[in-house]
């Protein structure tokens, strides 16, 4: 039996479009169909499957599809040369054995900071005999957000063996004189990288960053620069004076990328992930304009182009088109959307909940006033104490901030002002969605098996039946 591999939407869950999200665990979906009873492993069906999943040959893909995902280091960094010139000669002098300043990378998300730190780490390593006496650590403190893992994580990149590595448990003044000792003991010039260093002030205050930019003085062999990302401009507001300014001695803003630079930067990766000749013309000015009106993010141009790709995959298309990029925009903004309304918290997810249902009867804009009284009545129904309006009111802004709403001011007569809002999501989508949430599905309405997720991207009304 001739077997195709299922699209590769199905294969992993990161991509899965929605609908495929309701196969049933182990299935691995698509025209080839696994016996209802999981086979045992290296049964005759799931080997002939996976062997003609890794024999077959992509249409549209030269080779691995890591290429355009965002672990992938590129070699070359387009339109990012000043930059990378700008942080090697911050860092670099820790080549010649000088204690380099502390430097600030700024920008927002997907503009190169990560890749332009990742290369000048490289370059600098690359020059093995200087780099003998320079340690670099990276941490990305979107992971590791507690000051005690942050310092344990750094002292056990230092640990030679197992009895050094720190373990849960210790006080933090203990895992602090290990960190050092352990520093000590290499006694390099160590360039401590903190990825998204604004996360973990956010998360765990900035004690942890007082205690670090003070090192020195209580080093002895080893010495630390410190090289901070942030994706927030003003991240440094929060911190006490002194933090400041010793954190902030060299500082670097990345600006976001135009559409003619990621052009440049999709080009480069298309032309090594793709097969010759299967990009339409069109495709790649696409995903760079719709990306370039989404803060020139470079992340977010690569998830087009690969999703676009998918998409043709999916079509069984031979040629990726500009209408694929179309599709993955929407597939995307969508995945977005979901995502976001599952990490709200919980309060939020009621209040937003008491909004789609009002804006889904109405079709028209709501006011604060009726939100409120119908978050109540919802939070009442499961059981939460509802919060104070202010609280509300505070959500209604965040979730603007999201932009899943839009709130306006509208006048009330004799000076009174409320807001009214609109939704900006697509109801028919997320309120299913929401609706699965473990905490929304108790005052869910009750819909039948198979109905549960609506999301139809090749349907243009995006509609379902609700
Ligand atoms: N100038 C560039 N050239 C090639 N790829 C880039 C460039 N800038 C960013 N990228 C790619 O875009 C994605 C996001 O970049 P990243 O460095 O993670 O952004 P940031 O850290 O600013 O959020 C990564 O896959 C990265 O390889
Ligand atoms: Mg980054």
């Amino acid at each position: 039996m001739p077997l195709r591999p299922a699209p590769r939407g199905a294969q992993n869950p990161s991509v899965a479009p929605v609908g495929d999200r309701v196969t049933p665990a182990g299935s691995l979906g698509g025209t080839a169909s696994p016996p209802t009873t999981t086979p045992p492993v290296g049964s005759g069906s799931t080997a002939e499957f996976l062997d003609a999943l890794l024999q077959e040959k992509s249409v549209l893909f030269r080779g691995s599809r890591e290429i355009l995902r965002d672990s992938y280091v590129p070699s070359r960094l387009p339109h990012r040369e000043e930059e990378i010139r700008k942080v090697s000669e911050v860092v670099g002098p820790a080549l010649r054995g000088d204690l380099p300043s502390n430097l600030l990378v700024y920008g927002k998300i997907g503009t190169g900071k990560t890749a332009v730190v990742a290369q000048v780490r490289q370059d600098i390593q690359r020059r093995a005999e200087q780099s003998k006496n320079v340690a670099f650590v990276t941490v990305n403190c979107g992971n590791i957000d507690t000051a005690y893992g942050l310092l344990q994580t750094i002292a056990n990149s230092f640990a030679r063996s197992e009895a050094d590595r720190i373990p849960t448990g210790w006080s933090l003044d203990r895992v602090q004189a290990a960190m050092r000792r352990l520093m000590d003991d290499r006694a390099a010039t160590i360039i401590l990288v903190l990825d998204e260093i604004d996360r973990l002030v956010a998360r765990s205050g900035a004690s942890v960053l007082y205690t670090l930019s003070q090192l020195n003085t209580e080093l002895e062999t080893a010495r630390l620069a410190i090289l901070g990302i942030s994706n927030d401009l003003k991240f440094t507001n929060s911190l006490d004076a002194r933090v400041r300014s010793r954190l902030n001695e060299e500082k670097i803003v990345f600006h976001p990328y135009n559409a003619t630079q990621l052009q440049d930067i999709l080009r480069d990766r298309a032309k090594l992930a793709f097969k010759d000749d299967v990009v339409d013309p069109g495709v790649v000015e696409r995903c760079a304009a719709y990306a370039s009106l989404e803060n020139g993010d470079a992340r977010r141009a690569l998830a087009l182009l690969r999703l676009a790709a998918e998409m043709a995959e999916r079509d069984h298309a031979k040629r990726i088109t500009p209408d694929h990029v179309v599709k993955a925009k929407n597939r995307l903004e969508q995945d977005i959307i979901l995502e976001c309304c599952r990490t709200l918290p919980p309060h939020c997810k009621v209040l937003l909940y008491a909004i789609l249902q009002l804006f889904e009867r109405r079709r028209n804009g709501v006011l604060t006033g009726e939100v409120y009284d119908s978050y109540r009545r919802l939070a009442e129904r499961l059981g939460l104490q509802p919060l104070h309006s202010r609280s509300i009111s505070n959500y209604v802004s965040e979730l603007e901030t999201l932009g899943l709403i839009r709130a306006t001011i509208v006048s009330r007569g004799r000076g009174g002002r409320t807001r009214e809002i609109i939704v900006d999501v697509p109801i028919s989508e997320t309120v299913p969605a929401l609706e699965e949430d473990p905490l929304i599905a108790p005052i869910g309405r009750p819909r039948s098996r198979g109905q549960t997720l609506l999301t139809n991207f090749d349907n243009p009304n995006r509609t379902g039946p609700l």
